[in-house]
């Protein structure tokens, strides 16, 4: 039995200024008709799973509801946070939820990601299954092509080249390594990427959290066990996970776990985490220009330009690797290999509210 468990709470900070607090990267659409956060419900909409249990902050509930119903989805746990204590929290709360079922997969997704080969990840998905039925920790791993450091890196034991798309043992989990480090990895051709999806029986997560992070056990079996149902959302005790540590998952456990499998999947993943990665995945014409409302492009090359707001025109005239993104109340203009540090420019004008 295989519990998808959407996590969709992130704020998605580096696609500012699209995605906001108010309404973050998950629920719009980026990269087609539907947003993230259906495209990842629509792949777990399928017989070979149960009903999702979806994960969100109180601010995104009514968002939820509404991008589920559009999805056709109306059998979703839709579990709140009352604010957000990051992914390791919310994963346990999930597993805490199904206690009673110690032999549950639970398969971990992000709402945040675009995937081109949905069959090639739905094959990557059973592999992991078989590895988590055997209790395995199972991450997946894509090739990487640059020395990303958003992301975590899965220390494999033989080249990466080789290997075919079956789980096999993790030597090392390093999540967001420094610049110098992250091109060591790509060099060495024995680190996938971690794509964020996590597959584990609720037995292994819950032994995992209790050895290697026994600090989040009290507050977040708290917040489980006081959780309230209010209308269709289950709401955790809010006293309690406010106590709970602000820690990723892949901090919490990955990095420190021994018992980790990795199944390398090619599915053309990409977390459209910048302005970059969504110029990469969009559709160029010959110049290398991605465009999408109402924008022109006169000699430009390898440009984004968006215009996210009706009634804003956008033109870029000879530019050349730049992000341009329009709103109405809003303008981002970036150097292409300079749009993972958008997140500090929220930070800033937040300090300046
Ligand atoms: N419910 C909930 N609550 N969801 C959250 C919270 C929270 O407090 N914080 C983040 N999320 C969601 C985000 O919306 C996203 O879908 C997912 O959890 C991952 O969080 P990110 O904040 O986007 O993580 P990251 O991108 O920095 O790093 C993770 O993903 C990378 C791949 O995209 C790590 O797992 C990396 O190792 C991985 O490479
Ligand atoms: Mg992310």
């Amino acid at each position: 039995m295989i519990y998808p468990v959407i996590l969709c709470g992130g704020r998605g900070t580096r696609l500012w200024p699209l995605s906001r607090k108010s309404f973050p990267k998950q629920f719009s659409t980026l990269n087609g008709d539907t947003s993230l956060f259906q495209q990842t419900i629509a792949r777990v909409k399928t017989p070979a799973f149960q009903s999702p249990i979806v994960l969100t902050n109180a601010d995104y509930r009514f968002t939820v509801s509404e991008q589920l119903a559009n999805e056709g989805v109306d059998n979703a746990t839709v579990m709140i946070e009352p604010e957000g204590r990051n992914t390791a929290p919310a994963i346990l709360a999930a597993a805490l939820l199904l206690q009673d079922q110690p032999e549950a997969t639970l398969l971990v997704m992000p709402a945040d990601h675009a995937i081109r080969d949905e069959e090639a990840l739905s094959k990557a998905i059973m592999a992991g299954y078989d590895a988590a039925s055997a209790g395995k920790l199972v991450t997946f791993g894509i090739t990487p092509d640059r020395p990303e450091t958003g992301y975590g890196y899965l220390e494999t034991f033989d080249p990466i080249a080789t290997q075919s798309a079956h789980a096999q043992p993790l030597k090392a989990f390093v999540e967001k390594p420094s610049v110098e480090r992250a091109e060591e990895f790509l060099t060495s051709k024995r680190h996938f990427w971690n794509a964020g999806i996590f597959m584990f029986r609720v037995a292994e997560i819950l032994e995992a959290f209790e050895v290697l992070c026994p600090q989040l056990m009290m507050p977040v079996r708290r917040a489980v066990q006081g959780a309230k149902q209010d209308m269709n959302f289950l709401r955790l005790d809010p006293t309690p996970y406010a106590s709970a540590h602000d820690i990723s998952i892949d901090y919490a456990v990955m990095e420190c776990c021994e018992t980790l499998s990795v199944v390398p999947t090619d599915c053309g993943w990409t977390d459209l985490g910048s302005w970059a990665s969504v110029w990469e995945s969009g559709a160029a014409d010959q110049a290398g220009v991605v465009q999408s409302g109402a924008t022109t492009s006169i000699d430009c090359k390898d440009t984004l330009l968006r215009s996210e707001t009706e009634g804003v025109e956008l033109v870029g005239v000879g530019l050349n690797n730049i992000a341009a993104i329009a709103m109405g109340d809003a303008v981002l203009i970036a150097d292409m290999s300079q749009t993972e540090t958008v997140k500090t420019a929220v930070s800033k004008l937040k300090a300046r509210q």
